[in-house]
């Protein structure tokens, strides 16, 4: 479905990703592991648009997008929640998950400032979606809430939330678990793998690799901006490569 083809995109002559091809299928959970600053979450934003790539290309089902702006590919079907993602203060939870899902409508703000009537079709279309995402997450009892008001492990299914009012095609979830307490991390792994179960592609950047390693078909290992490895949860855990690179260290923090 995904295919990244020797990407590369460096910052002040020092490469964040080198290189980098990977190719992820229709259904597929794949994990993207590596230790600190080895690329991952540039590899997510070339994926969304957030960074264009300076070399290569990325293909979604066929078709070139990496020259496309981030709300193109949203309308594509790319999903991301950004590592470290934040709420929106001062916004109930069901008014933080349907922002996100008013980026990729069409009408957008000159009809949204005019309040035509295609807007206010669009708006109780975007609120529905917003709330099917709620419901999915198992966050509906707290639409109302204020959003700032969660616990963290609710912040972070609220942020799938958002994701998922566009029913998206390849969903990119960077480091979702991290500062989760264990109850929370082990909610949001359940929830993570059902999506997974329905069919939905889905890129997940991990720093747990027990947690990644339960829930993945396929791992790619960066470090230092280049794949190292892509392989069965199995594989992965064998190669020398990535026991040095990355277990070893791992193992020793
Ligand atoms: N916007 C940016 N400007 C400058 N350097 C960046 C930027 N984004 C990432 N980098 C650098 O690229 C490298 C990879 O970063 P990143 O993709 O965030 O790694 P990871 O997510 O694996 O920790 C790091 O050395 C980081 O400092
Ligand atoms: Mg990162």
């Amino acid at each position: 479905m995904i295919e990244i083809e020797a990407v590369s995109r460096a910052f002040g002559g020092v490469y964040a990703n080198r290189d980098v091809s990977l190719a992820v299928a229709d259904g597929e959970l794949r994990g993207v592991i590596g230790p600190n600053g080895a690329g991952k979450s540039t590899l997510f934003s070339l994926v969304s648009g957030h960074l264009r790539p300076q070399a290569g290309r990325i293909v979604l089902d066929g078709e070139r997008i990496d020259r496309l702006p981030p709300h193109r590919r949203a309308q594509r079907g790319v999903a991301i929640v950004f590592q470290g993602a934040r709420v929106f203060p001062g916004m109930s939870v069901l008014a933080n998950v349907a922002v996100g899902a008013t980026a990729r409508t069409r009408a957008g703000a000159t009809s949204a400032a005019l309040r035509l009537p295609r807007h206010r079709r669009e708006e109780r279309e975007i609120f529905a979606a917003a709330r099917g995402a709620l419901a999915r997450v198992g966050l509906s009892a707290w639409a109302d809430r204020d959003a700032e008001q969660l616990p963290l492990g609710q912040q972070r299914r609220l942020q799938l939330a958002r994701a998922l009012t566009a029913r998206p095609r390849l969903l990119l979830l960077d480091e979702p678990a991290s500062g989760l307490r264990a109850a929370e991390r082990r909610e949001l792994t359940d929830l993570i793998r059902e999506l997974h179960a329905d069919g939905m592609t889905i890129m997940l950047i991990e720093h747990d690799v027990a947690m990644v390693t339960s829930l993945a078909d396929r791992i790619t290992v960066l470090d230092l901006g280049e794949v190292i490895a892509d392989g069965t949860p199995a594989e992965i855990r064998r190669d020398p490569r990535v026991i040095s690179a990355y277990l070893g260290t791992d193992a020793a923090a």
